[in-house]
């Protein structure tokens, strides 16, 4: 039965990737505090080192690993699944956001095909990739960072929009296949979060993505982390294939 003790991790092995800063750094730090052998993915080694520093994780708890390559995503699993013998939950934040304030016309396809393979086909792979030993053990949960852009679509941010939806059309389907099987899998769609993705976003673009948002300002990585630490802890048990919200009101869908 769901009690306290269902959002705790105690004994749970909890890869997160892109856990070197924003919304993924908030998910160590939470579930990490909350019990959880947290293993950390992201291809910024320095950031990555920074945050093992910080949360001293040991050698065979970080790994440089960048999710736009297979190889690199099945290298990783296969070495966390040797060393740890299980993965509990997988805790999906690395993402980019490619070409912005650009019509669709004016995307280049190269950089229109980068922001698919990590946001989109990282997704994909990461989930292939942990679903065998989660059936076996009867147990898993799974979290995208998808975003508000994947359910009503941002002009001027044709791949990013395009990767995300993509990610909840998956999440979605994939749900049915594993449910049987004791794996859960979801998303979440955040408005403006205050993270390092938008310390580039002009004042401007700002002010107006905040004018969406009834709550009137952006969101805290910290917040999310709540969200995300739920929806991969074991009281996440009846939900599904669901998109859950993080918009400060902005969608409430
Ligand atoms: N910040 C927002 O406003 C916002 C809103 C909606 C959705 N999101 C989504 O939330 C997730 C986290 O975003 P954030 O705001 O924390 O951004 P962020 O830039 O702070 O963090 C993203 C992390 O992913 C890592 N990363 C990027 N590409 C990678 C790759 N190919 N392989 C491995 N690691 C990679 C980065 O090094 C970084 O540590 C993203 O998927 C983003 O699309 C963010």
């Amino acid at each position: 039965m769901t009690s306290t003790s269902s959002v705790e991790f105690n004994g749970q092995v909890v890869v997160i990737s892109g856990a070197a800063t924003g919304i993924g750094k908030a998910s160590a730090q939470l579930i990490a505090a909350r019990g959880a052998t947290v293993i950390a993915l992201d291809f910024n080694a320095a950031a990555l080192n920074e945050l093992s520093k910080e949360l001293s994780l040991a050698a065979n708890q970080s790994h440089v690993c960048d999710i736009s390559s297979q190889d690199q995503i099945d290298k990783a699993i296969s070495a966390i699944l040797k060393d740890h013998g299980k993965i509990d939950a997988l805790v999906n934040t690395a993402g980019i956001v490619g070409p912005s304030n650009t019509v669709v016309e004016d995307v280049n396809w190269s950089d229109f095909e980068k922001v698919l393979q990590v946001n989109l086909y990282g997704a994909i792979w990461l989930t292939q990739a942990v679903i065998p030993s989660m059936k076996d053990k009867k147990y898993g949960r799974i979290v995208h960072l998808a975003s508000i852009a994947g359910k009503e679509g941002n002009p001027g941010l044709s791949p990013y929009n395009t990767s995300k939806a993509g990610m909840i059309g998956f999440v979605k389907g994939v749900a049915k296949e594993i449910a049987p099987h004791g794996v859960v899998i979801n998303a979440l769609a955040p408005a403006v979060i205050s993270t390092p993705m938008n310390s580039n976003t002009s004042e401007e673009t700002l002010k107006y993505m905040i004018s969406r948002i009834p709550m009137g300002r952006v969101g805290q990585p910290e917040e999310v982390a709540e969200i995300v630490a739920f929806m991969a802890s074991k009281a996440c048990s009846f939900t599904t294939g669901f998109t859950f919200d993080a918009s400060g009101g902005r969608a409430t869908y």
